[in-house]
């Protein structure tokens, strides 16, 4: 049975402004302690502190309010006592706005072979000098204490939705639960520093509603709803996001966690989620490609080599930079120059990166609005009729 931990102080306030009246989508702000969001988001992800070619400056004027760090990350490198010395990640970084920051187990999991699960935490060689570590739920959240983010995520066992092993999937889904508890404990700063939960039971709709039941009880400020976006059926992962939400009260921000691509950020808010991250955008830029509402374009096809439109015709942004405005914009052909240069393409692909960084956001925003405006329904049919049935 649940065991409600005691009443956990919130540093959020969640307005909820319209509801559609035919999906389950929904529009509304999320106050944080650096600032207003405005939800549906996509958060861009700064594994290092730092998105990866793109300055904050640009960042900023996408009009981003709250992007990821991991925890994982900033806790080998600077390290916990650098965090310390300065006051968290916001003043290592130079960042004002919002942060997210991963517990680390994910990370761990998915980029080390030798990462093992016990019931205390998550046993890892450093990849720096092989020395053997644990992260425990207590470590993660005092890691994020010292990081100091907006928004910090339980530590959480997550298993490949693919795995055949179910038993060790409830075993996952109810350690994840033991551990929030263990983060509840842990955390020092609920007043000025937000602990969501993390739902998982894999594709198991049964272990995924007794996991909400679990998690809800434990009444965190947010709810995400973790280990998808592993290679999953896309039915089955929308009827896990649905079978999710249905349950969730209407009052807290829903995360879906890893999910990034255009199509499924706009089905998951049908679905009744309001927050999304992925590497998937800027690391795809990096491969020179530039997502567009008309679909994803590779610059480095050579058919964009004597091509001297803007990646977007009826785009104002500073890349697309219309000729009428004084600057001469950034070509396609340009681009792909760019990208056959290996040496200067992982910092000069910050074109097509911050184009497709705004597309992100003024994606995110045209389903706000859409939602606000009671048209999601029909907003739908047009993303995908441009997205998939358009050339550009
Ligand atoms: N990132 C993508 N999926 C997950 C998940 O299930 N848990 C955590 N902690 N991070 C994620």
């Amino acid at each position: 049975g649940s065991t409600p931990a005691k009443p956990m102080p919130s540093a959020l306030t969640f307005d909820l402004h319209a509801k559609c009246s035919t999906t389950k989508a929904r529009a509304s702000t999320l106050h944080l302690p650096h600032g207003a969001v405005p939800l549906p988001i996509f958060m861009p992800v700064a594994t290092q502190a730092s998105l990866k070619g793109l300055t904050y400056d640009q960042l900023r004027n996408t009009g981003c309010m709250l992007c990821l760090n991991n925890t994982y990350h900033l806790g080998l490198k600077p390290g916990q006592a650098v965090l310390d010395q300065v006051g968290g990640a916001h003043r290592l970084q130079g960042w004002d706005r919002n942060l997210l920051t991963d517990s680390g187990g994910f990370q761990m999991v998915s980029l080390l072979k030798l990462a093992k699960v016990t019931e205390e935490g998550v046993r890892f060689l450093s990849p720096h000098d092989g020395t053997p570590m644990l992260l425990t739920p207590e470590h993660s959240i005092s890691l994020q204490n010292s990081i100091g983010s907006d928004i910090i995520m339980q530590l959480d066992d997550v298993i490949a939705t693919t795995t055949p092993d179910a038993a060790r999937m409830q075993e996952a889904m109810e350690r994840s639960v033991r551990w929030l508890d263990r983060c509840i404990d842990a955390h020092k700063y609920p007043e000025r520093q937000n602990l969501f939960c993390i739902i998982q039971g894999g594709l198991d709709l049964d272990l995924r509603r007794r996991c909400c039941e679990e998690m809800v009880a434990r009444d965190t400020p947010g709810i995400a709803i973790g280990g998808l976006s592993g290679g999953e059926a896309k039915a089955e992962y929308c009827k896990v996001v649905d079978t999710c939400t249905s349950l969730l009260p209407d009052d807290k921000p829903r995360y879906v966690m890893g999910v990034g691509y255009p199509e499924d950020l706009v089905v998951s808010v049908a679905l009744g989620a309001d927050m999304f991250d992925c590497v998937w955008p800027t690391r795809t830029a990096r491969f020179g490609n530039a997502i567009t509402p008309h679909g994803v374009i590779n610059l480095r096809t050579t058919t964009f080599a004597n091509d001297f439109a803007p990646i977007q015709q009826d785009c104002t942004c500073p890349c697309c930079r219309p000729k009428t405005d004084g600057g001469l914009g950034i070509t396609r052909a340009f681009c792909h120059h760019l990208a056959s240069k290996e040496t200067v393409g992982a910092h000069l692909f910050v074109f097509p990166k911050n184009y497709s960084s705004r597309v992100k956001l003024s994606l995110m925003s045209s389903i706000r609005q859409a939602i606000l405006e009671d048209r999601f329904p029909t907003f739908l049919l047009e993303f995908f009729d441009k997205f998939y049935g358009s050339r550009l």
